[in-house]
């Protein structure tokens, strides 16, 4: 955990893909700061047993908007405006070429990476505006900035569509009060990177970075709890990249 705290109390927040890593970490640290957050993910059993601990548990796809509209639905219900959004809910199995991955496999990788961005903000904006300090954060990637390597082409071109997306919708809320920001990580150890990657891979991605090493969910966590913040108040349609320096690689 990070020693910078943030105010939340009495703040509504939403983390999508919560269940587990980043969003799990986001999720954590915006409840012990005194958030109410609801955690919204298509992994019911995780899901369900976080919830009962950090807040509230919402069963929600982020590619479909009939799910999406019945959980803000039900956030409109039961606390009639949200404050924070942080669309985390992401990633991709397997690392392709453009010639070897299947059109569908891309088409679905869009949906998750780049598509559910659109749609989950489309139907939080009517709540976001009944906030006094709307925060949108997106969660983008350094492989939507650099293409990197060894990665997937749908993610990347999904994640720099995340990237310029978060600047038009910061142009279109500006006039509400509601910032929107994305963070672009770089390489965060979650459990999904340690299924896709194993200990050698590992090994040879920490090499490859200028500090040396992974950074925790917690570290990144830290980060988007700014972005998140009233101290971020005067920062809009940015991408801060956090990196550990392999950017400049
Ligand atoms: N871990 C990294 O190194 C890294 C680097 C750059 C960017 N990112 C981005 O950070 C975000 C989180 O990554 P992570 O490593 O914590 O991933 P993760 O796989 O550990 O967690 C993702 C969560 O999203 C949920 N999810 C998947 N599809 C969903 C859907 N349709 N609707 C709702 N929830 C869904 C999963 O059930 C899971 O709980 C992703 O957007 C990822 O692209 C991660």
């Amino acid at each position: 955990m990070t020693d910078i705290t943030y105010e939340f109390a009495e703040r509504v927040a939403v983390v999508t893909g919560a269940a587990t890593g980043i969003g799990e970490a986001t999720a954590r640290a915006l409840s012990d700061s005194g958030a109410h957050v609801f955690l919204l993910d298509i992994d019911t059993e995780r899901g369900a047993m976080l919830g009962q601990e950090v807040g509230t548990f919402i069963e929600t796809d982020v590619t479909s908007l009939e799910s999406l509209d019945r959980t803000f639905a039900e956030i409109s219900r039961s606390h009639g405006r949200l404050d924070v959004l942080v669309n985390n809910a992401g990633g991709f199995g397997t690392q392709a070429t453009t010639e070897t991955v299947d059109p569908s496999e891309w088409r679905a990788l869009v949906e998750l990476n780049l598509t559910s961005v659109f749609l989950t903000c489309r139907t939080a904006i009517p709540l976001l505006r009944r906030s006094s300090a709307g925060r949108i954060v997106n969660v983008g990637s350094l492989a939507g900035q650099t293409g990197g390597y060894r990665t997937s082409p749908a993610y990347a071109a999904a994640k720099a569509g995340v990237h310029a997306y978060t600047r038009v919708l910061a142009h279109e809320l500006a006039e509400d009060g509601i910032t929107v920001n994305a963070i672009a990580p770089s390489a965060v150890l979650t459990d999904r990177i340690r299924a896709v990657r194993d200990e050698a891979e590992r090994a040879a991605t920490a090499a490859s970075i200028p500090l040396g090493r992974y950074q925790t969910p917690d570290e990144l966590a830290a980060w988007i709890m700014f972005l998140a913040s009233d101290e971020s108040g005067f920062m809009t349609g940015e991408t801060v990249a956090v990196n550990g320096g392999r950017f400049m690689t």
